[in-house]
């Protein structure tokens, strides 16, 4: 089998996912597969049309890789692929539609709502504490907590996210995440980090946060979290693997209260990456995982 792994391309998590490419590519290279990596620019659909190799492994993260576009152009050539499919992934992708989606579903998400950016204009479009999130990005690329005296706005140079800005109120408490694989949850990982929240630097820099897996967290929040995940992955038609991300508040009341940040449909894929973690804890390796989503492809 040939296995084109696509990742980089020009999302603002390009350097994120030509980790997750390499290190795909070289996990599934020890499983046996033919690999070819590429790295994706917007020539993308010619080449793949002229190698047609028999599935796309999609290492990418970010807009274009994660939001259904590649997933559409692979539609088109006829090419399975990894991962969620263009429905799911646009729907994920857009985290007020997939609150939305949360919300029928009754599973529960911090309240909030989308503003443009003359909301802001004026002083707070929420109370303090409150988090600024980009629409549609990733690995907290954009995201910001704004407390009590901070007059962060986003305007100006380092807003390139559109005009449209997601605020949800700031859940104080601890941040836990969950894998799916092929509609199973694995485990709940809680994850710590020093530097206030879980944020760009936390998540890539050595050393920047702890995983602590399982989560020391009371089984009913655990069972909580495996079903929500579950629950979340399942309404947006995922596939293969994908992770939610929780804040979990046990500040008021015992044993506290979960919302669901956010499902991510191309979660990192670095060996020591949250999911594949989650997978080694359940006994799948590396290799056997990544080799497994590959059987899984679909197109
Ligand atoms: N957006 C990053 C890659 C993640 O969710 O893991
Ligand atoms: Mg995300």
């Amino acid at each position: 089998t040939h296995v084109a792994v696509l990742k980089g391309g020009w999302s603002p998590e390009r350097e994120v996912s030509l980790s997750s490419g390499r290190e795909c590519a070289k996990a599934l290279r020890q499983a046996g597969f033919k690999v070819t990596e590429i790295d994706v620019d917007r020539a993308i659909a010619g080449k793949l049309e002229a190698m047609h190799p028999d599935v796309c492994f999609n290492a990418l993260h970010g807009p274009v890789g994660e939001d259904g576009t590649i997933q559409g152009v692979l539609n088109v050539l006829g090419i399975p692929y990894t991962h969620s499919g263009v429905r799911a992934s646009a729907v994920a992708m857009d985290k007020p539609t997939a609150k939305d989606v949360f919300a029928r579903l009754g599973l529960r998400c911090p309240g909030g709502k989308v503003v443009t950016l003359d909301a802001f204009e004026t002083g707070h479009p929420m109370d303090p504490p409150y988090v600024i999130k980009p629409i549609d990005q990733g690995s907290s690329v954009g995201v910001h907590i704004v407390r009590e005296g901070d007059n962060y706005r986003p305007t100006g140079d380092d807003w390139t996210f559109g005009d449209r800005v997601l605020v949800e109120p700031f859940i104080d408490g601890r941040e836990l995440t969950v894998a799916v694989l092929d509609g199973e949850p694995l485990e709940v990982t809680e994850i710590t980090s020093d530097r206030g929240f879980y944020d760009y630097e936390a998540k890539y820099a050595e050393g920047g946060s702890i995983h602590l897996l399982p989560a020391p967290v009371p089984a009913t929040i655990r069972k909580e979290a495996l079903e929500m995940a579950r629950r979340a992955h399942e309404a947006l038609g995922c596939r293969g693997v994908s992770r939610c991300d929780f804040r979990y508040d046990d500040t008021q009341s015992d044993p506290g209260t979960l919302y669901l940040l956010e499902i991510n449909t191309q979660p990192g894929m670095t060996p020591t990456s949250l999911v594949p973690e989650q997978a080694a804890f359940r006994g799948i390796s590396f290799q056997d995982l990544v080799a497994r989503m590959v059987e899984g492809a679909q197109c």
